[in-house]
């Protein structure tokens, strides 16, 4: 175990509000992280803040007439705030464009040019004549050679997902004037990646770098160590670390040729990260340095499967390249949270924005919290749905959780005046766990034990879904306890059993008080109140936990007279659900869909078979680990698939229609029987089912979102 942590969230583009992909994608799975750690007594310094540069702010502010410092000055404040009211619980939130933030980035530059990790390069790049500025990134867009998308950037195809440069787009024009671009030449420095491709494959692949183990694979997500591959497999080329810009950090006025050139966002943003250390470690009298510079610390990367190339390989490199840097033990980064059946879209508007979810459900952002923990998309993406929430507010929270607290809060006013009752030991009665054992006041407590060590393992493993299902398992044995031993039925009858009971169910809802911190924090706080505990001790509090029910010891003691009860969730009626589809609906975007007057060309049927010719077929769901394209082959990508119960090499037909980063992490169904064909010296085992439009493009049919992998299709 490491001495310390550093946990970092992906900074977000000052550009926009927050949106329910980026929570679950990066925010809530830190959040719940650092949240835990510090629950177990450990050295934790949780950093983010605002990613201030870059086209994504000078577009933003063109479009409205106004300045990048005014956008990012109203969103910096937005974002703030919204992250706060919804419980992130960041040391600090700082942002790029501080003093501090430019110092920082321009003596890591320095460092890098003097250690040569540049090259300077002349090339020829898009250029608007109009406006006098060169074209990189999100300033220009074209039409995407993989996909047909006419609106994807020049560094990447928002709607398939691949990386591109702007000479790759088709009909490229300038986001500023809708200009064609013309081509000038302009130097730059390149970072030179190919020197760092070696040693960053055995890193991602075996944690080794010069002989020396620094972390251990397996427990990296197979989709970041795919799609690492998929990159490293076509190799690392030299990439530009400065660009020609008037927003952003300038390069160190020292170097020659460094007039009108600025630090590349992907450059700065990272050292974001550090910056915002330095600030939180000069307020509170630390070393920032013991953060990032010494080998006891873990640095955790939380982002979404779009930052994962930044942060595994290209500032991985960066790092390295500087010398006196640590590298990140782990990128735990989440694949996409989808809205009712659509991607996610900010400049489309098709987005659940948090800071409206917390205007119109004010008091309930543990409910948000608790769905996105659920639906969050840790192996594949997922999706979110107004009914889904719903559900699983009104089966789970309100049904399961506060249903459990409010009867045991009740019942122990009733009978005792809401003082803990003594009990003896002794007595028996019916487990919560099994209703064919008979309880043990002792074992119950070892039992709530081991369900917090396998809270703490999920957690610690990144597992935030299995980790929250564990948690509500022991509410479920709560419920259990009371409905096996009725004590509404038997206090007359059996005062010492209901006793016995009842302290066990206070000890329950002690326990959950303690588990849903790092998950629900506004419950937890609304539990230690109805319980009427001491204000949290922050440091320590779970460990404590653990330790004291270990040693079959109660957590609330016997005479301790609680709080009053009060409704811990309440039901969301079909109404409000409804109103919120509607003004999700409002926003639909008509583009997608398929207009209604068109003719479509189907394939005309093929002929009838019999049931036992469909039988002969073994198909399966399963995942893609990995992909890479197949050499000299225009249409083949070579794929690894998990079966569940084996991994399979397929290669699949589809290399022109999707790049092997955006099959990473899909779910898919198999034909797994076929017989295996070689094809390119490779051997096939297998074939993905893909639907077919009449114009020939693919897409995947894939079974419903975190559906196991090697379950039968019939
Ligand atoms: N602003 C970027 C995005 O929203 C993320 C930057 S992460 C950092 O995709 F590492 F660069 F800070
Ligand atoms: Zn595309």
């Amino acid at each position: 175990m490491k001495k310390r942590y550093l946990i970092t969230a992906a900074l977000p583009y000052a550009n926009g509000p927050l949106h329910i992909g980026h929570l679950a994608g990066a925010y809530l799975p830190a959040d719940i992280y650092a949240r835990y750690l510090r629950l177990m007594g450990r050295d934790v310094v949780f950093v983010c803040g605002s990613d201030e540069h870059g086209a994504a702010i000078t577009v933003k502010a063109r479009k409205e007439n106004t300045t990048p410092r005014a956008v990012v000055d109203q969103y910096h404040r937005m974002l703030e705030d919204t992250f706060e009211k919804i419980g992130i619980s960041f040391d600090i939130y700082h942002r790029t464009s501080e003093p501090i933030h430019h110092e920082t980035s321009q003596d890591f530059f320095r460092k890098l040019f003097d250690k040569q990790a540049f090259i300077e390069e002349t090339t020829e790049q898009y250029y608007d004549e109009t406006v006098g500025q060169f074209l990189a990134d999100r300033y220009i867009t074209g039409i995407c050679p993989v996909c047909a998308n006419p609106e994807a950037y020049g560094d990447q195809c928002e709607k398939c997902g691949s990386t591109l440069s702007p000479t790759d787009l088709k009909e490229p024009k300038s986001m500023l004037s809708g200009a064609v671009p013309v081509k000038r030449s302009t130097t730059h420095w390149f970072l030179r990646l190919d020197q760092h491709e070696s040693w960053l494959r055995e890193w991602i692949n075996t944690g080794i770098v010069e002989g020396e183990q620094l972390h251990d694979p397996a427990a990296w997500k197979n989709h970041v160590i795919g799609q690492c591959n998929s990159w490293l497999d076509q190799g690392l080329q030299p990439r530009a670390m400065t660009r020609d810009l008037d927003w952003g950090v300038d390069v160190p006025p020292e170097i020659p040729g460094s007039e009108g050139k600025k630090l590349y966002v992907w450059l700065d943003a990272p050292i974001g990260y550090i910056s915002a250390t330095k600030q939180w470690a000069l307020e509170h009298g630390k070393d920032w340095e013991l953060y990032w510079k010494n080998e006891d610390t873990a640095l955790i990367h939380f982002i979404g499967k779009d930052n994962i190339v930044f942060h595994c390989l290209i500032f991985p490199a960066i790092l390295k390249a500087h010398g006196d840097y640590i590298l990140p033990v782990n990128v735990p980064a989440n694949q996409f949270l989808n809205l009712e059946g659509r991607k996610l879209s900010t400049s489309k508007n098709w987005a659940v924005w948090v800071h409206e979810y917390c205007e119109a459900f004010a008091g309930q952002e543990d409910v948000l919290r608790y769905n996105m923990i659920r639906k969050m998309p840790e192996q594949s993406d997922s999706e979110f749905t107004w009914k889904g929430f719903q559900e699983t507010n009104n089966n789970e929270l309100v049904n399961n959780l506060a249903n459990f607290v409010n009867r045991v809060l009740v019942l122990t006013h009733k009978y005792y005046e809401g003082v803990v009752p003594e009990i003896n030991p002794a007595q028996s009665f019916k487990s919560g766990w099994n209703i064919d054992k008979t309880g043990q006041y002792g074992d119950e407590l070892l039992s709530i034990n081991r369900k917090l060590v396998e809270m703490t393992v999920e957690i610690e493993r990144f597992n935030f879904k299995e980790a929250m299902r564990t948690v509500m398992e022991i509410s479920s044995a709560g419920n259990a306890l009371l409905q096996f031993n009725e004590p509404w039925k038997t206090v007359k009858d059996a005062p010492e059993t209901v006793k016995i009971v009842m302290n066990l169910a206070l000890q329950y809802v002690a326990a959950l008080a303690v588990a849903v911190r790092p998950f629900l924090p506004f419950s937890a706080e609304r539990l230690r109140l109805m319980l009427n505990l001491p204000p949290w001790q922050d440091l320590g509090e779970l460990s404590v936990a653990l330790e004291r029910l270990s040693n079959q010891q109660p957590l609330v003691q016997s005479s301790h007279l609680i709080g009053q009860p009060e409704h811990l969730f309440s039901r969301i009626s079909d109404e409000v659900i409804e109103k919120q589809i509607e003004i999700l609906k409002a926003n639909e975007p008509v583009a997608d869909a398929v207009p209604t007057n068109t003719k479509i060309a189907y394939k005309p049927m093929k002929e009838t078979i019999q049931y036992d010719d469909f039988a002969k077929m073994d198909i399966r769901t399963g995942i893609i680990l990995s992909a890479e394209k197949v050499e000299k082959s225009k249409k083949l990508l070579k794929l690894s698939v998990d079966l569940g119960f084996e991994l399979r090499t397929i290669l699949s037909g589809i290399a022109e229609h999707f790049t092997p980063e955006e099959v990473v992490g899909k779910q898919v169904i198999v034909l797994a029987n076929l017989a295996p064909r070689t094809m390119m010296g490779t051997e096939s085992q297998g074939m993905i089912l893909m639907a077919e439009d009449a114009s020939g493009k693919l897409c995947f049919v894939s079974p419903a979102s975190g559906w196991p992998s090697g379950m039968g299709v019939q």
